[in-house]
């Protein structure tokens, strides 16, 4: 460069652009609350990936662009803590509350009892990581290791959109971090993410995880860094280990700590309480096991409470490896042990066979358990699972109940090991295991039990929504005979209905009327509900958006398909292999003859009445259902998400509404019924 001016208006470009994006993001990944549209992101994005790609000189390591994994490394390097990680002791009941809090006041002269106070937090259920800056950048990222020595996985931590590479986040932030700063927080991963991508990597074969904190375990973990930054890992911060240089003041007390660290742009669970008064810091653990846990997006297995204060913390100091100052108030984990009876399988729609424990019932957390999942052979093999075994049972969440592990102690010795049939228990058919892959398969593309599945799914939430329609119904219809393929569901009669058991006048008519109205669902939704690998909602919106009917998608070439937005090279592949059979091409025309709808409907821009609307549904409205609701709204122009931010339009809200009705009031947004979302539609088109 030989012109200096321009190299630093060039400079100054890049360090605009870079702000930039670290807002957007911070806003989009921190507080759930994006600025810029998508497509306004990749724009920016786009424009600094290509001002360093030419001027590779000016690339910062804390550019955004540099969260992009970079080489494998082979080990973990070791990291010593610049203090020991504690741990913390536990109270389980009440009782063991008050006893904890006795035992510190014992210490403290009594003029200062009544000044204490009490932050209470989530427990969150991840993998503890401590993160170093320096001079406002991030440096160096560990696990907790044994509590002095952790394992250095900065590479991949940098990957993780929550953890900011530089601090404060924000610009104009009012705060400074000091020369020398190390946090300490947990790293997570929400439960719907978590179930998500099991499902998908059940679908696709591949490995499984157990529960969210092995998932979140082990993607941050991962000698690839590239594996991590696929991986929906969230992170909360919630303690400053170490707080030297610079002229910031420290904050003197918790609650003080965790509102400097939210200024600083660290993600800070904002589910955090401050008590002056130890009876209702007990009221508030109890209380909070039974609605509050419950409610989180992701799990915690208990709350925090802490002393507010530094100087008193310092002041009580530690016990072996726990500090006096804090304590853990565990819930009982919804777990029980009870006999696991027989390990069955069944068949899923893709035709993996899917091992499941019958156990002999038992209650866990207030519901009877009788079955719990056990992933895949290795997953048995691994834990050696034995029919007969008493089992450790668990159900956390949403999560659908699995087997633990085995009490290898109170065997009998009439246990029995398990392997994975060689058949298909469906259909016979020899069942393969591919090379690199966890799931076994039935490879029969007309295995009742995958039809079953394929039909379960067909008529689905989400996908055809066809009411009185479930599993039920399809296993009846394929044994039967009445359904071979999915079109099937559109040839059903009167006749066949007639006489079936538990099918009068009233049902059939219910039944049909439902099939019959499922024929106008939007193309998208039909693409869903045929069920091609990979291809799930979001990815059906996109491409239908594209495409505008299932007839031109069909005739797409692998190129075409990869110019959709989110479209990649292995769902390009799934969709030309899908339309290539000729099984599924019957399928379609069978589809379309019945009548089912496989265009967009052209909507003339007038009809957009919702256009540059974004809303929120909230609790049940009184005719549309969730998905018949954002379809309406879709269909005219409408955005629908699932977060309450400052750029919801409306949020319309029904019988029972949850915690977005309350965002909304906070954040000002106004609130509609379906009768007013409907209006809207009305009135601006
Ligand atoms: S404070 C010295 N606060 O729970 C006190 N810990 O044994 C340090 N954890 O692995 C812990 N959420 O990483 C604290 N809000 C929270 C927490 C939390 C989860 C983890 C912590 C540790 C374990 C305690």
């Amino acid at each position: 460069m030989t012109n200096g001016t321009a190299a630093t208006e060039l400079a100054q470009q890049l360090e605009t652009l870079r702000h930039a994006l670290r807002h957007y993001a911070y806003r989009y990944y921190v507080l759930d609350d994006p600025a810029i549209s998508d497509a306004e992101y990749d724009t920016l994005w786009q424009r600094l990936v290509a001002l360093e790609a030419a001027h590779p000189e000016l690339v910062t390591p804390d550019s955004p662009t540099q969260r992009v994994p970079g080489a494998a490394s082979d080990r973990f390097a070791k990291v010593q803590h610049p203090a020991p990680m504690l741990s913390l002791s536990n109270a389980v009941t009440p009782e063991e509350l008050v006893a904890w809090r006795d035992r510190f006041l014992r210490l403290l002269p009594a003029g200062e009892h009544e000044r204490l106070q009490y932050v209470v937090e989530p427990k969150i259920d991840g993998l503890t990581v401590v993160l170093h800056y320096e001079d406002g950048r991030f440096v160096l990222g560990a696990t907790r290791g044994d509590g002095v020595v952790g394992e250095d996985i900065t590479a991949n931590l940098r990957t993780v959109q929550a953890v900011p590479l530089r601090i404060p986040v924000a610009e104009d932030a009012e705060v400074a971090p000091p020369g020398r700063l190390v946090v300490r927080g947990e790293a997570y991963t929400a439960i719907a993410d978590f179930q998500r991508f099991n499902a998908e990597q059940a679908e696709t074969g591949e490995r499984t995880y157990a529960n969210p904190r092995n998932f979140a375990a082990g993607s941050l973990r991962q000698l690839d860094a590239r594996i991590t930054a696929g991986r929906p890992i969230r992170l909360w911060v919630y303690q400053i280990v170490v707080f030297e240089g610079g002229d910031a003041a420290a904050p003197a007390s918790q609650w003080e700590a965790l509102d400097y660290l939210a200024r600083l742009g660290f993600p800070v669970e904002t589910r955090r309480w401050l008590f002056d008064d130890f009876d209702a810091v007990v009221a508030h653990c109890v209380a909070w096991g039974e609605k509050g846990r419950r409610e989180l997006p992701y799990e915690a297995d208990g709350l925090v409470v802490k002393v507010n204060d530094f100087a008193l913390q310092n002041r009580l100091g530690y016990i072996g490896k726990d500090p006096r100052w804090a304590v853990a108030y565990k819930y009982a984990a919804a777990e029980a042990v009870t006999r696991l009876l027989d390990i069955r399988v069944n068949v899923g729609r893709t035709g993996t066979l899917n091992p499941y424990a019958v156990l002999e019932p038992v209650q866990i957390g207030g519901v009877t358990v009788s079955a719990a999942t056990l992933h895949n052979e290795d997953y048995v093999r691994d834990l050696d699972i034995r029919v007969g075994d008493m089992v450790a049972v668990k159900r956390a969440g949403e999560v659908i109940p699995q087997v633990l592990r085995p009490l290898v102690e109170l065997r009998t010795g009439s246990e029995q090991p398990w392997e994975m049939p060689k058949t298909c228990p469906a259909c016979g058919t020899p069942v393969v295991r591919l090379p690199g892959e966890a799931a076994t398969y039935c490879l029969n593309s007309a295995c009742p039990a995958q039809l079953v599945r394929g039909v379960e799914h067909f008529v689905g939430r989400g996908a055809m929504d066809i009411a009185g329609f479930g599993i039920r119904q399809g296993e009846l219809f394929v044994s039967l005979g009445y359904i071979k393929d999915l079109a099937d569901i559109y040839y059903l009669t009167r006749e066949k209905l007639t006489g079936l058991e538990g099918y009068g006048d009233k049902r059939i008519d219910n039944l049909l009327a439902a099939i019959e109205g499922s024929k106008q669902r939007p193309p998208a939704r039909l693409l869903t509900a045929l069920g091609v690998r990979g291809v799930g909602e979001v990815a059906a919106e996109a491409l239908m958006e594209h495409f505008g009917s299932i007839d031109a998608l069909a005739a797409a070439a692998q190129p075409e398909l990869e110019s959709v937005p989110g479209i990649g090279p292995t769902l390009a592949q799934a969709i030309v292999d899908w339309f290539g059979q000729e099984l599924n091409r019957r399928v379609i025309a069978k589809l379309k003859a019945a009548g089912v709808n496989m265009a967009q409907p052209r909507r003339a821009a007038a009809a957009q009445p919702l256009a540059g609307l974004t809303f929120v549904i909230t609790g049940t409205l009184p005719t549309l259902s969730r998905d018949a609701a954002r379809d309406f709204i879709k269909a005219r122009g409408g955005k629908a998400t699932d977060s309450v931010s400052k750029n919801t339009s409306y949020l319309v809200a029904g019988e029972a509404p949850g915690s977005k009705l309350a965002r909304a009031q906070q954040l000002g947004v106004p609130v509609i019924d379906e009768a007013g979302l409907l209006a809207l539609a009305e009135q601006n088109s």
